[in-house]
């Protein structure tokens, strides 16, 4: 069978982008990342992909007009590279609805709280000053909006006394890394989640 190509879009570190391309280092792994975008030029995560071998894109928002020409010149990108499936990986950038409408359920993003609670920034702090017991993440389908769209998958991780953002962040980082290749697999096992 044919691998699910698929472009992971950045803006930094690039630790979830890392999980996918050690999920794809193991060849029965559905999937192949085909291109790497980033619209920050020194996002750490084009070091990991150039290690890879992967090709790679920066894209600077600040060169464009607007959004929908930045995501125009994305889209055409995106095309060129034959991906087939687009994952966000740490992509701080609201894509336009021209965007998500023309990847319809192809775009995909990784979201550090269980969706829809905590949308956007801080999310390990806010669930702290909750008073949550338990936190996570969530693979999602992307529409137009913030971090918003059907949800695919979440893990669930425990607060623990004494936790700080920071703790626990960390113990949300690592269950994020085995949730997006866990998605990506469902996905390219069963097309008519996203075709
Ligand atoms: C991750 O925690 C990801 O869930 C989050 O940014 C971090 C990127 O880390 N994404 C969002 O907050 C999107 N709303 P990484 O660059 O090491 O993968």
């Amino acid at each position: 069978m044919d691998k699910l190509k698929l472009a992971v879009l950045i803006s930094g570190r690039g630790s979830n982008l890392q999980a996918l391309i050690d999920a794809c280092g193991d060849p029965d792994f559905p999937a192949m990342i085909v291109h790497v975008v980033s619209n920050v030029a020194d996002a750490y995560g084009l070091v990991r992909a150039a290690d890879a071998n992967i090709e790679t894109t920066t894209l600077n928002h600040k060169d464009y007009k607007d959004r929908e020409s930045f995501d125009a010149a994305l889209t055409v990108i995106v095309e060129n590279s034959g991906a087939e499936l687009i994952c966000l990986a740490g992509f701080m950038r609201i894509l336009s609805a021209g965007f998500t409408e023309r990847w319809h359920r192809r775009v995909i993003n990784i979201h550090p709280s269980l969706l829809p609670d905590f949308k956007g920034l801080d999310t390990h702090a806010r669930a702290l000053a909750a008073g949550h017991v338990e936190h996570g993440c969530t693979v999602h389908h992307v529409e137009a909006g913030l971090d918003d769209g059907p949800v695919i998958l979440q893990a669930r991780v425990p607060v623990v006394a004494g936790d700080t953002p920071e703790t626990l962040a960390a113990r949300v980082l690592l269950a994020e890394h085995t949730l997006y290749p866990q998605v990506i697999k469902i996905l390219a096992n069963n097309p008519e989640l996203w075709l």
